[in-house]
């Protein structure tokens, strides 16, 4: 079964051909990071008309290194939430087109459920079938999640940031630190040279849960937005000299440190109730996470799945992979005049 996969959620146009659920036949992604670095963050606007003028040229090109022919296709498929409205409209709206030429089941995928397949797609995948269930930790841009995974396809969220997601953090850090955006890959490779010990940034451990916040464990709960005002302050009483390349590079480590000691505490307890743990989502790409991951789930002899990196920011084969397992449930009865986006789509809900 051959899926055409898109992906427009945020400021990645992407577009894949998966076949059977994990066999990758192309992986096209057109990052947008160089239109939004001077604002040092992702402009909505500016990322829909990206989308738009960059989206048929990816799915060309997804089509041509696939390889397969457009009447070989099966489905599409196509994000639908959560994410930017206006980025998701323009993906559902090829797709619709798309499905409704080739006449060809439409499929719409949740980005968070896609974030999770990413850790079973390419040559070395593990099958989610055989494994039992598992927890799964999503940290990305947009969000920094625990989710109880039973099987592809039934989840519960219970846990999740109660303010910024990690990588918001990291973004926000490397903002104050004029490193440049995205911050997790420049604080990263800043953090390299840098001493991790040097300041000691609160950890955004969550010991009761706002009223807001229903059905959530706190134990599975973090908080980061407290830590980039700890950076800010800490800038206020010692300014950055005109040379401050070493005073960046131990400032670096010491935030990131905070940023992975708490994921590690939280995945620590995580390994304790599954033996399991996918790790997913642009954060897992942080090297001393994935470090410090290693070491936890060594130790406490559990089973640490991490998504390919190419996998781990998005693109849309974990969306085309995910889609196989939805095609029996959508195949006779196409999305395609009922699917809209839904900006704010949680996991287990579509
Ligand atoms: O998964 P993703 O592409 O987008 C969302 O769905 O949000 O993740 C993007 C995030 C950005 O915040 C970026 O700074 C972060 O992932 N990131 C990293 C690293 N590479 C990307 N954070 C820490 N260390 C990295 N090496
Ligand atoms: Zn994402």
């Amino acid at each position: 079964m051959n899926i055409l996969g898109l992906e427009t959620s945020c400021d990645e146009t992407a577009a894949a051909v998966v076949r059977d659920g994990h066999e990758v036949l192309s992986n096209i992604v057109y990052t947008q990071i160089a239109h939004h670095r001077p604002y040092g963050g992702v402009v909505p606007e500016i990322a829909s008309r990206q989308h738009v003028e960059h989206l048929p040229e990816v799915i060309a090109e997804a089509m041509a290194q696939a390889g397969v022919g457009w009447s070989n296709l099966d489905a599409i498929a196509v994000t639908h939430g959560p994410g930017l409205a206006s980025s998701l409209l323009v993906g559902l709206a090829a797709a619709k087109g798309l499905a409704l030429r080739l006449n060809i089941p439409l499929i719409g995928i949740n980005h968070l459920e896609a974030h999770i397949y990413s850790a079973f797609i390419g040559p070395d995948r593990i099958d989610p079938q055989a494994l039992g269930p598992f927890l799964a930790l999503i940290v990305s841009g947009g969000h920094t999640s625990f989710v109880k995974v039973e099987a592809i396809g039934r989840y519960r969220l219970i846990g999740r940031t109660v303010d910024d997601a990690a990588g918001e953090a990291f973004d926000k850090g490397a903002n104050l630190l004029k490193l440049g955006y995205p911050g997790g890959p420049a604080i990263d490779k800043a953090a390299r040279a840098g001493n991790p010990a040097l300041v000691s940034f609160p950890r955004g451990f969550v010991h009761r849960l706002p009223g807001r916040i229903t059905g959530l464990e706190p134990k599975y709960c973090v908080s980061f937005s407290g830590l980039k005002t700890a950076l800010l302050y800490h800038l206020r009483q010692h300014p950055l000299s005109p040379e401050p390349a070493a005073e960046v590079a131990d400032l670096a480590a010491s935030y990131q440190e905070a940023i992975v000691d708490t994921l590690i505490q939280r995945a620590a307890r995580a390994t304790d109730d599954a033996k399991i743990l996918a790790v997913v989502g642009g954060v897992s790409l942080n090297h001393r996470l994935r470090e410090k991951l290693a070491i936890m789930a060594d130790k406490r002899r559990a089973r640490l799945i991490l998504a390919a990196p190419k996998y781990c920011t998005d693109n849309a084969a974990m969306v085309a992979g995910l889609a196989a397992h939805k095609f029996a449930d959508h195949a006779p009865r196409s999305q395609i005049m009922t699917l809209d986006v839904d900006p704010n789509l949680g996991l287990g809900e579509g």
